[in-house]
């Protein structure tokens, strides 16, 4: 696989920031979008574009059917059982919202336990939080060891009858370990308690299969697989869905409405209210041709490559402090350099023309207990080259003398 071919299909690398080649280490935080995402949302304006599932014209008739082209094109990708199963989201943050809301206000009460871990981003905690408020019910943390991952036993610790939901990330996007979710999800399963899995650095790296996997939920991110911003997924087992209230109301996801009652459209409908992200939807079809083009064990097998030769670079470095240790650990490298603010750092490697993310990442719980405030992190995508690491280094080694480090 060529990857400077690949990275030509990216026009956003034609560009120079700040005067140098734009090295793109940002991609778990939102992935660029191939040529081919940018001209499907382009053309689909200029020569398709109606709103769905409403009008009996030609073009609503068509952009409805693209629409739900997708739903089982993403059905297929992810081996879910149902295209019933696919619900179109605004991002992985939504699509957990809708399952803590929902499941939350139909299964949680007062006293029962929601077990979730020190890694979760903070779109994978903050919702929980409002049924604890709401409900009256406690959270749990799994605690990361010392190489920033979470153990089986640490899980099976924290199980008890009270526990109704485990909500665990795939791959965490601080110390980017890999969790070993197919053995939680087999442990839940034995004590019939569903698990939800944040699955929003998972998704863009590693191959899915719902159905083996076996999990009840799954969030995912499409802006991070090379698809169009605002738009997420949620997988859930229809059995949920079938069960779960709606999360919102408004045109679309209704059967009947009268004065004295209403009643609900069948899923996934039930879980789409509102206009939805047509575009966006339409077009994602092209992200999942463009990964099932390159393959995604392609995919993955050339981002380890990069990211052991990212480690092994960084690691000489003796100024470097690189977060988590993890056994298995996805595209994510998260560092701190001794007496320079990862703010700082992340300003003086964009001058370099090197993007990277700074900050807490939305892990504040984690940061915590690394006793870190921030942390500057460099993530890989398909388009990344050995190079683009050389360059990240000699940016780091620049950013080092402007600190006299
Ligand atoms: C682990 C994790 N969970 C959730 C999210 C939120 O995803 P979204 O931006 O699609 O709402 C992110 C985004 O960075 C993330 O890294």
């Amino acid at each position: 696989m060529e990857v400077e071919n690949i990275k030509k299909e990216f026009p956003i690398f034609k560009q120079k920031i700040n005067g140098k080649p734009l090295v793109y280490l940002d991609s778990a935080n939102s992935s660029q979008k191939p040529k081919s995402v940018i001209d499907r949302i382009s053309s689909f304006y200029e020569t398709e574009f109606s709103n769905v599932g409403r009008s009996v014209h030609s073009l609503a008739v068509k952009a409805t059917n693209r629409f739900e082209n997708t739903r089982d094109r993403v059905q297929k990708y992810l081996n879910a059982k149902h295209r019933e199963e696919i619900i179109f989201t605004k991002g992985a943050t939504e699509a957990i919202n809708l399952v803590a809301s929902s499941f939350g206000k139909k299964f949680i009460n007062s006293g029962d336990e929601i077990l979730i871990t020190e890694l979760e981003h903070h779109s994978n905690y903050v919702p929980w939080h409002f049924i604890r408020q709401e409900k009256g019910a406690k959270i749990k943390f799994a605690e990361v060891n010392l190489n920033g991952e979470v153990e089986i036993d640490e899980i099976k610790k924290n199980i008890s009858n009270k526990t109704k939901i485990i909500a665990i990330t795939h791959i965490s996007n601080v110390t980017g370990a890999i969790t070993p979710i197919k053995k939680i999800v087999d442990i839940a399963q034995e004590k019939n308690i569903p698990v939800l899995i944040d699955g929003t650095q998972g998704a863009p790296h590693l191959t899915l299969d719902m159905q083996d996997l076996g999990c009840d939920f799954y969030a995912i991110s499409c802006h991070k697989m090379y698809g169009p911003n605002g738009l997420g997924i949620l997988y859930a087992k229809k059995k949920w869905l079938d069960l779960l209230p709606p999360y919102q109301g408004g045109g679309g996801m209704i059967n009947e409405v009268y004065k004295d009652s209403i009643s609900y459209a069948d899923t996934p409908t039930k879980f789409e209210a509102g206009t939805m992200q047509t575009a966006e939807v339409v077009a994602f079809s092209e992200s999942i041709n463009f990964i099932e083009k390159i393959g995604m064990k392609n995919i993955l097998s050339h981002e380890n490559k990069i990211l052991e030769y990212g480690l092994e670079q960084l690691k000489k470095k003796n100024s470097i402090n690189i977060i988590g240790e993890p056994k298995e650990r996805g595209s994510v490298l998260c560092f701190t350099i001794k007496g320079i603010h990862p703010h700082d750092i992340a300003t003086i490697l964009d001058d370099e023309g090197v993007a990277v993310r700074a900050g807490h990442h939305c892990c504040q719980i984690l940061h915590e207990k690394l006793g870190l405030p921030a942390t500057t992190r460099a993530s890989i995508g398909i388009y990344n080259t050995k190079e683009d690491i050389d360059i990240l280094c000699k940016a780091i080694d620049h950013c080092k003398k402007v600190f006299q480090i």
